[in-house]
């Protein structure tokens, strides 16, 4: 049997999977994205070289490693073509990539769509990325969505994009929003389809024949974080897809029985883009001098990242919701410089001491973070090779977490490059 392991994020996105997965792909024989599109923003640096993916999964970068963008994904063509051209033009040309005939496709209109609804929101707006994620799932519920595979049939694409087009033309006017030529929409799709048709198939197939064989590995990528999940997150504040390790079996087309091995990513404190309530949110210099160190804009959008306090409630609830065995903890190094540091282990709701997430956000509004502070430590840890070589506060601070969790610390990471990784978990060493 194969060897599995499945990477999430496990609070708002943005926790450094692109290196985890990076990391793990050099050894992967399979990468497969199984949610989300081109909102994902995983920043992978090796060589001295940053590089930003969007939809494609991070294992790109390995000539030997098949990579596959799921039936759970919401491809957008055009982007995807863009983002090859973009590899294409940094030497990255030396890639398999395959795509689900069964993933939802992002048409024009989405993105425009996403755009009107927020504005519509005024004040209580999602802060999406504006892709068209949230409008591509919906259709795809709505089953009114065209997939990538009808790109393959030309006569069944012009049916769909047709019987598509009839509503959202209606949508479109009534929102004041440009409507779309049909002939303009099909040219330009069968042109994309020129340059991807070839990586369009049933990638379900291609995994279940790779999980079956014992001498491959597989890597599961998640994108965006526990907490933005559609169903288990800060709704309405959420994206529209599933980010936990319990959407890979239907957004990869593959059996539960495979999902054993979750990594879940974490900040060693926690960031959060676009709004909604964050209850360790942090105010002050302190925010600050994290963003900075931490370089805490958005990959996709540029927008400055809000900043705040390790919260191990919402780490227990993602721990719990998503079978984390280990946690991969991230950008540890930037905590370095800090007198004191804090970890939240319940919130204070209504006068009572809570240590799970309420479900609804008006009542995570009123949630005060109930903090520990401990030692903080001053030292530049960006070097450090393995776990024993960190200052004893650091120790203690990782200690905490895994106490506060009941899940073990399996990767400490202390600088972007793939060198500045501690891996304390024999089973991931040997991954
Ligand atoms: P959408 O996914 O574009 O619909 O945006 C919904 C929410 O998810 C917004 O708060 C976005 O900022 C957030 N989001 C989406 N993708 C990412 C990501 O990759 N990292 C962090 N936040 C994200």
């Amino acid at each position: 049997m194969s060897e599995r392991l499945v990477v999430i994020g496990s609070q708002w996105g943005d926790e450094g999977k692109g290196k985890i997965t990076d990391y793990f792909a050099c050894r992967a024989d399979m990468v497969v994205r199984y949610q989300g599109g081109n909102n994902a923003g995983h920043t992978v640096v090796f060589d001295g070289n940053k590089y930003s993916l969007q939809s494609i999964p991070s294992g790109i970068f390995n000539p030997a490693t098949i990579n596959v963008m799921g039936n759970g994904m919401v491809v957008n063509p055009v982007s995807v073509v863009a983002e090859l051209q973009k590899l294409h033009d940094r030497g990255i040309t030396d890639y398999q990539l395959f795509i689900s005939d069964r993933a939802a496709m992002v048409m024009p209109w989405h993105a425009d769509l996403d755009g009107a609804y927020e504005a519509k929101k005024g004040d209580s707006l999602i802060g999406t990325t504006k892709k068209g994620i949230g409008p591509t799932y919906s259709d795809k519920y709505a089953r009114t969505g065209l997939r990538m595979g009808d790109l393959l049939e030309p006569e069944y694409f012009a049916e769909r994009l047709r019987g598509a087009l009839d509503v959202k033309n209606l949508e479109l006017r009534m929102l004041g929003l440009k409507e779309y030529d049909f002939q303009e929409v099909y040219d330009q799709y069968m042109e994309l389809a020129k340059q991807i048709g070839h990586m369009i198939t049933d990638t379900s197939d291609l995994i279940n024949g790779y999980l079956r064989r014992d001498d491959k590995r597989v890597l599961f990528e998640g994108a965006q974080g526990m907490m933005l999940c559609c169903d288990h997150g800060t709704y309405p504040f959420v994206t529209s897809s599933s980010p936990s390790a319990a959407g890979v079996p239907v957004g990869a087309g593959v059996a539960p029985k495979w999902i054993d091995n979750v990594l879940g990513v974490a900040k060693a404190y926690c960031t959060r883009v676009g709004e909604g309530p964050f209850p360790t949110e942090l105010f002050d210099q302190r925010a600050h001098d994290i963003r900075e160190r931490g370089h805490e804009y958005g990959t996709v959008t540029g927008r400055p990242r809000r900043v705040g306090w390790f919260d191990a409630v919402v780490a227990r609830y993602t721990g719990r919701l998503a079978g984390i065995d280990n946690w991969a903890l991230m950008l540890f190094d930037v905590l370095s410089g800090l007198d004191k540091v804090m970890i939240c282990t319940g919130y204070e709701l209504d006068g009572e001491v809570i240590t799970s997430p309420p479900s609804t956000i008006s009542r995570l509004a009123r949630c005060k973070p109930v903090l520990i502070e401990m030692e903080g430590w001053k030292e530049d840890i960006s070097g450090v090779k393995n776990f024993d070589e960190l200052p004893e506060a650091a120790k203690a601070y990782v200690r905490k977490i895994e106490e506060l969790t009941e899940i073990p610390v399996g990767i400490i990471s202390v600088g972007p490059d793939r060198t500045q990784t501690i891996t304390v978990a024999e089973t991931l060493r040997k991954w």
